[in-house]
């Protein structure tokens, strides 16, 4: 198995539980170790694949990984909305033509494909009323991390359907879990408060996010490389969904704090109001269902990471925080 972005957050997680569930696999991360990678994500496996630093633009490399596999599983991209917002450039070289790459070599050596990606590709939906995203939602993105998300997308759906590349997709709700970048906004808050600072919540936060668990999500990705039907799209999430505001004072309750402890700052452009998948159609056909269905729980075990590896998240925070700074959030 080859896995592209595997030192980043959800990719190491996800190598982590395969090796687990799959003792005999033998699996290739390629990773650029861009500012979201980091090769001590996969400290503990470190024996068991093969790391290859490299890039997913990189059309001779990647044809030699692919080559060399049976299956890709592609998680590289570049993740932050906020970040495509600054500067939008490689957000458009990974994620779109380092796709495009992929697939082309994916073609070649006839392998088979799951693609990775988001609900922000439909965009936002009403806070109220309690529709969700299908399978069959018009894609609507808003950012530029979204819109280049979506594109990879089309392309993964045009090779599969033009050429034949035998491809999945899986589009999932917001992630949590160890770790994800401090840059993110659960990992943010927690260690905001571990050091001190007071969480930083953009606008009212009334914005809702669906919350789902790394290791539910990358379940659901083992289970469609096992199960899935080649050419179909399959969305995730757990069904926790929480306004912004009420996880930041969940997440000051968890550590002890009053729960208004925070300060509000400004909005972030085009901020999606709500995302909810319907994920019927993963629970039906492949009887996927979350472990960690009350995110309360997730959130403790979570915090209880972030407090027992500040080795891993201090060297980023002092830097995410002034990148933070310098826009005003
Ligand atoms: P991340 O930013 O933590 O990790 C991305 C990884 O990709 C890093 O290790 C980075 O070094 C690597 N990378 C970036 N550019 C590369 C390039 N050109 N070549 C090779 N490697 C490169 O991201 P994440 O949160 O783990 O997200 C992984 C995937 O899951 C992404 O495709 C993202 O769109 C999708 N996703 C994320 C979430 C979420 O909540 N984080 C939810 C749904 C889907
Ligand atoms: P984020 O983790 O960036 O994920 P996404 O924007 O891809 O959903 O942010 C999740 C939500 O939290 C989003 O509505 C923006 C908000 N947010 C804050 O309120 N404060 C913060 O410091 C950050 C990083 C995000």
């Amino acid at each position: 198995m080859l896995v592209t972005g595997g030192a980043g957050f959800i990719g190491a997680n996800f190598v982590h539980r395969a090796l687990a569930a799959r003792p005999d696999l033998r699996l290739t991360v390629l990773d650029a170790l861009t500012y979201a990678g980091n090769r001590d994500n996969l400290a503990e496996v470190g024996d068991r694949i093969t790391f290859v630093h490299g890039d997913v633009r990189d059309g001779d490399l990647v044809d030699g990984l692919v080559r060399d596999c049976d299956t890709v599983v592609h998680f590289a991209a570049e993740s932050h909305v906020d970040n495509s917002l600054q500067d939008p450039i490689p957000f458009l070289r990974t994620n779109i033509e380092g796709t495009f790459v992929l697939l082309e070599a994916v073609r070649r050596h006839d392998r088979r494909l799951h693609h990775v990606s988001t609900d922000e590709v439909f965009g936002s939906l009403p806070l109220h009323g309690g529709e969700a995203f299908t399978e069959e939602t018009r894609y609507d993105p808003s950012s530029p991390y979204s819109a280049t998300k979506a594109a990879s997308d089309l392309l993964v759906r045009a090779w599969a359907r033009s050429y034949g590349v035998r491809a999945t997709l899986s589009n999932c709700a917001n992630n949590y879990g160890p770790y994800q970048n401090v840059e993110k906004f659960l990992p943010r808050q927690i260690t905001n408060v571990l050091i001190g600072r007071r969480p930083k919540l953009y606008g009212t936060g009334e914005n809702v996010r669906e919350w789902t668990h790394v290791d539910d999500h990358n379940d659901a990705v083992l289970l469609i490389l096992d199960a899935g039907r080649v050419g179909e799209t399959y969305l995730i999430g757990s069904g926790a969904e929480w306004s912004n505001r009420a996880l930041v004072e969940l997440t000051l309750t968890l550590l002890g704090r009053p729960v208004d402890d925070f300060d509000s700052v400004p909005d972030r452009p085009a901020h999606d109001l709500r995302y909810a998948c319907d994920s019927g159609k993963i629970r039906r056909e492949l009887g996927w269902r979350p472990r960690w269905a009350e995110l309360p729980d997730g959130l403790a075990a979570t915090i209880d990471w972030y407090r027992g590896n500040e080795w891993w998240w201090g060297p980023q925070k002092a830097e995410t925080e002034a990148r933070y700074a310098a826009i005003g959030r």
